[in-house]
């Protein structure tokens, strides 16, 4: 292991005064950018799912998610909007993001550990969330946490790509 590998991770929730940090590193990292009030939002709404890493005190990557609504526009499946529909509790993991300088020391999975033991905590039934098909990176780093492709959902992106929807089961 090298000395860089061995650094610090701490994971906490984010405060408001992260949230211009986890702005810039979005914004950085990522072709999905949103406002600032989106940000605000789903920090005044989900500040227990949004969660930053620091290392050396620093905010040097973020992990936002909310639990979804019955109704809500934002689950791209049907039976999984009619699992919520039914009662069940499930986490839309938005978005996660490390900044590229501190990429493959360990500060993803941090994120994605604190992010599950939450939803396990709260007994959440399920997680998901969409990644570019060419991402290969975050799609091996969810893959080691348990998600597996669901569907494959054509031009999701502005872009035109095709995106994976992954799904992990958190109950029995
Ligand atoms: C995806 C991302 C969050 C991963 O963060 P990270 O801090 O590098 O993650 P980790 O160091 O914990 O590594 C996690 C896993 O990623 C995978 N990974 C790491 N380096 C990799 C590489 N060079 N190539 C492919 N996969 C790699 C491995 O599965 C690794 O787990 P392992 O070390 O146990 O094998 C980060 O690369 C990132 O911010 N990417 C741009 C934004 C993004 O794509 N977000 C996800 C959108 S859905």
């Amino acid at each position: 292991m090298t000395a860089i590998k061995a650094r610090e991770v701490e994971v906490r929730e984010a405060k408001y005064e992260d949230l211009p940090t986890v702005v810039m590193i979005n914004r950085a990292v990522l072709p999905e950018n949103y406002p600032f009030s989106f940000f605000e939002f789903i920090h005044k709404i989900s500040p227990r799912y949004f969660l930053v890493a620091l290392v050396d005190g620093k905010v040097v990557g973020y992990l936002m998610s909310i639990i979804e609504r019955r109704g809500s526009l934002m689950i791209p499946d049907v039976s999984l909007a009619q699992r919520v529909k039914a009662g069940e509790r499930a986490s839309h993991l938005l978005s996660l993001g490390v900044l590229k300088e501190y990429w493959g020391m360990g500060v993803g999975s941090a994120l994605m550990r604190e992010y599950l033991r939450r939803l396990e905590e709260d007994g959440v039934d399920f997680s998901f969330l969409e990644v570019r098909v060419s991402n290969q990176r975050a799609i091996r780093l969810y893959s080691k946490f348990g998600y597996t492709v669901y569907k494959v959902i054509r031009a999701y992106y502005l872009d035109g790509e095709d995106a994976y929807l992954m799904v992990k089961e958190l109950r029995g």
